[in-house]
C-alpha cells in the first residue's frame, strides 16, 4: 500500500502534483474563471464580508500564514491569522460579516473545531478548508471547500498542505472575482499559473537527489536554522517545524528582517541555515535584502543552503549548499518551495533512524485541546 516507497511520507510528497491537479480540478475553466458552487456559501456573504479570519493548527495555520499574503492582495480585505487554540480563548472580535476560514486537513482537531463553535456562536459565517470528506469540523461549518489530497497517512503533513494553499487560493481569487476587484486581469492569469504549479511541483521532485545527500552528511548537528520572508517566512516555519517532528532536532524559522534582531547571535561556525529566498522578479526589494541576509550569516560561519529560484545568479557565491526551483509568481512559490524542505526533514529523520511515519509523541488527529 505505500506503492513502492519506504514510507507513507515519500509516496505523499510524491503525490503532491496529482493532489494539486485534483483540487483544482473542476473549479476553473480555461477562461480563468472560477466557480465553488459545490462549496455552498452565498457570493453575497463573500461580497459583504469585511474581514477574513483564519484559524488553524501546525501545519495547517502555515498555510493559513500564506493565504493571508494572497487574499489581502486579490481582495484588499483584511485578513487576521490566527492559531486555533489562541483565537478561541481571546474573546475575539467577530460579527456576521467576518468570514472565518478554518483549515484542517482531518477536519478533527479539537483546537480548530473549538475555534468554529466559538466563531459561530458569535455569528460569524464559518468556511472549512478540509481533506476529509464529512468529518466534524466541516459539518460544524456553514461552508466547506474540500481539499482533494486523498488520503494522508504519514502523521507528517505534506500533500494536505499543498492543497490547503490551492484551496485557500482558490477561495481568494474567487472572493476577487466576485467582488470585482482591480485585479481582474492578474486573477486571470494566476489562475492559468496555477494549473502550471503540479508540473513544477514534479520538476523539483525530479532534482532531489542533491537535498537527500545534504540532509545525511548533517545527521549530527544539533540546530538548524530556516529564514524566509514575504510568503517564503511560512514556508521557513513549515520546514522547521517538519524537521522537529521528523528529526527530533531543535529546528526554528525566522523572518529573515528579524534575524538583526536577536536570533543572528545564535550563528556559530557550522550551524546549517536554510533560506528561502523570494523571486528575483517583482519584489526585487526583498530579494536584495535577504541577499544581504546570507552574506550576513555566512560571514559568521553559517552553513548557507540557500533554495533559490533558476535562473537567480545573484545567490551562487553566498551558497554553500544551492538548491533550485522553478521560476513562479512570487505568491505561488511556497507550492515548490516548501518541497524540498520536505524532502531533507524526511531523509534527515531516516539518517538519525527515526519512525519517519509515526514520530514520537505525535498523533495524525489531533482529538483532545
Ligand atoms: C504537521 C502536522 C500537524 C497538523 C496539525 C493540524 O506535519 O501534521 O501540525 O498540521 O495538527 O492538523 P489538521 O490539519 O488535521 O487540523
Amino acid at each position: 500500500e505505500k506503492g513502492g516507497y519506504d514510507y507513507f511520507m515519500l509516496k505523499e510528497i510524491a503525490e503532491q502534483p496529482k493532489a494539486v491537479a485534483d483540487t483544482l480540478l473542476g473549479r476553473v475553466d480555461e477562461s480563468g474563471v472560477l466557480s465553488l458552487d459545490e462549496v455552498r456559501i452565498e457570493d453575497t456573504v463573500l461580497r459583504e464580508a469585511t474581514k477574513v479570519v483564519i484559524v488553524a493548527c501546525g501545519t495547517a495555520f502555515h498555510a493559513g500564514m500564506i493565504a493571508k499574503y494572497a487574499i489581502e492582495h486579490w481582495t484588499r480585505i483584511p485578513c487576521e491569522v490566527e492559531l486555533a487554540s489562541e483565537f478561541r480563548y481571546r474573546d475575539p472580535i467577530l460579527d456576521p460579516r467576518t468570514l472565518v476560514v478554518a483549515i484542517s486537513q482531518s477536519g478533527e482537531t479539537m483546537d480548530t473545531l473549538m475555534a468554529v463553535r466559538h466563531a459561530r456562536e458569535q455569528g460569524a459565517k464559518v468556511l472549512a478548508v478540509c481533506n476529509t470528506n464529512g468529518s466534524t469540523i466541516p459539518r460544524e461549518s456553514d461552508a466547506v471547500l474540500y481539499t482533494h489530497a486523498g488520503p494522508e497517512v504519514a502523521v507528517a503533513s505534506t500533500k494536505a498542505f499543498l492543497t490547503q494553499l490551492v484551496a485557500c487560493y482558490l477561495l481568494a481569487l474567487y472572493l476577487g472575482q466576485v467582488r470585482g476587484t482591480q485585479w481582474g486581469d492578474e486573477i486571470r492569469a494566476v489562475v492559468r499559473e496555477l494549473a502550471a504549479i503540479g508540473t513544477q511541483v514534479d520538476q523539483v521532485l525530479g532534482t532531489m537527489e542533491p537535498v537527500r545527500e545534504l540532509a545525511r552528511s548533517l545527521a549530527g548537528k544539533n540546530t538548524v536554522l530556516f529564514l524566509g520572508r514575504h510568503v517564503g517566512y511560512p514556508v521557513a516555519l513549515e520546514g522547521a517545524l517538519k524537521l522537529k517532528e521528523l528529526a527530533y532536532m531543535h529546528a526554528e524559522g525566522f523572518a529573515a528582517g528579524e534575524l538583526k534582531h536577536g536570533p543572528i547571535a545564535l550563528i556559530e561556525e557550522g550551524v546549517p541555515v536554510v533560506v528561502v529566498v523570494p523571486s528575483p522578479r517583482g519584489r526585487s526589494v526583498l530579494h536584495d535584502k535577504i541577499v544581504s541576509n546570507i552574506q550576513e550569516i555566512r560571514a559568521r560561519g553559517a552553513l548557507t543552503i540557500v533554495v533559490a529560484e533558476d535562473g537567480d545568479e545573484t545567490v551562487v557565491p553566498y551558497a554553500d549548499h544551492l538548491v533550485r526551483i522553478p521560476r513562479t509568481p512570487t505568491l505561488l512559490q511556497p507550492m515548490v518551495s516548501t518541497v524540498p524542505l520536505q524532502v531533507f526533514a524526511c531523509e534527515l529523520a531516516t539518517a538519525r533512524g527515526n519512525e519517519v511515519d509515526q514520530p514520537r509523541n505525535l498523533a495524525k488527529s489531533v482529538t483532545v485541546e
